[in-house]
């Protein structure tokens, strides 16, 4: 079995909570890498055809060795592309971008909802684990359509991720910049006692400490954290 990281793992769980129908969908890794999301999710019957895109040659050769030696050749295909330019998206299709900065992620969800109609997207499940600038990809995502299904936190190495689900249904909504910040799904898991997210919580509020001396945004978003925990 493809041994992953914490943080794939976390990944994986998102992939695997959004598989309505285990062995039916079809799952593409943005940015796939050595391929091992790709690999797992096949191993474990989640997909049934995965597709691995990478706007590098070698990442992408890494990703199609690993499918290989794994004996997925006939149900996985490897694309060098910039995000899923020319892999138009599938009802039922799920879509992982993580390990990427949050501005790329933005800039391949924008394509893929230029490239392709409403009623796919809307069929879609998008599972993003952005490295940074969380809260701008939040805001995107609400101010775009899209609603989060669940996010999770973990801690890899002494240092933590974070991971969510998301789908589109059209319906534009605006956060607050606490909900932007810390996430309106992480939110409610931390007023339910998650100790995770509670730890999480309290690593965030240190790095905001010192990131809001020059993010509005996020002073804003500690002020009101700050309030909230207090009540
Ligand atoms: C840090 S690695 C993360 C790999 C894997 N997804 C993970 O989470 O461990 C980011 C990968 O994304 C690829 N990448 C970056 N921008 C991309 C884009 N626009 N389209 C496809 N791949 C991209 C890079 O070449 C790199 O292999």
């Amino acid at each position: 079995m493809q041994i992953l990281t914490e943080r794939l793992e976390m990944v994986f769980e998102q992939v695997r909570n959004a598989c309505k129908e285990p062995g039916a969908a079809r799952i593409i890794d943005v940015g796939s890498d050595h391929g091992y999301i790709a690999v797992r999710c096949l191993e474990e019957g989640l997909a049934g055809s995965v597709i691995c895109t990478e706007i590098h040659k070698a990442p992408a050769q890494r990703s199609e060795d690993a499918l290989t030696e794994a004996g997925f050749e006939d149900c996985s295909e490897v694309f060098v592309t910039d995000g899923l330019k020319g892999v138009p998206l599938q009802s039922g299709d799920i879509i992982v971008i993580a390990g990427m900065g949050g501005l790329n992620i933005i800039d391949i969800l924008s394509r893929a909802l230029k490239d392709n109609g409403f009623h796919v997207m809307e069929n879609v499940t998008f599972i993003l684990q952005p490295q940074k600038s969380n809260e701008i990809v939040r805001n995107y995502l609400s101010k775009t359509g899209f609603v989060f299904e669940d996010e999770k936190v973990c801690c890899d190495r002494e240092i933590f991720y974070n991971c969510m689900r998301v789908v589109f249904k059209g319906i534009c909504t605006t956060l607050t910049d606490e909900e932007a910040c810390y996430g309106p799904v992480l939110l409610k898991k931390f007023s339910s006692g998650d100790k995770e997210v509670a730890d999480y919580f309290k690593h965030l509020n240190g790095l905001f400490e010192i990131r809001q001396r020059s993010n509005p945004v996020i002073k804003s978003a500690l002020e009101e954290r700050k309030h909230n925990e207090s009540q």
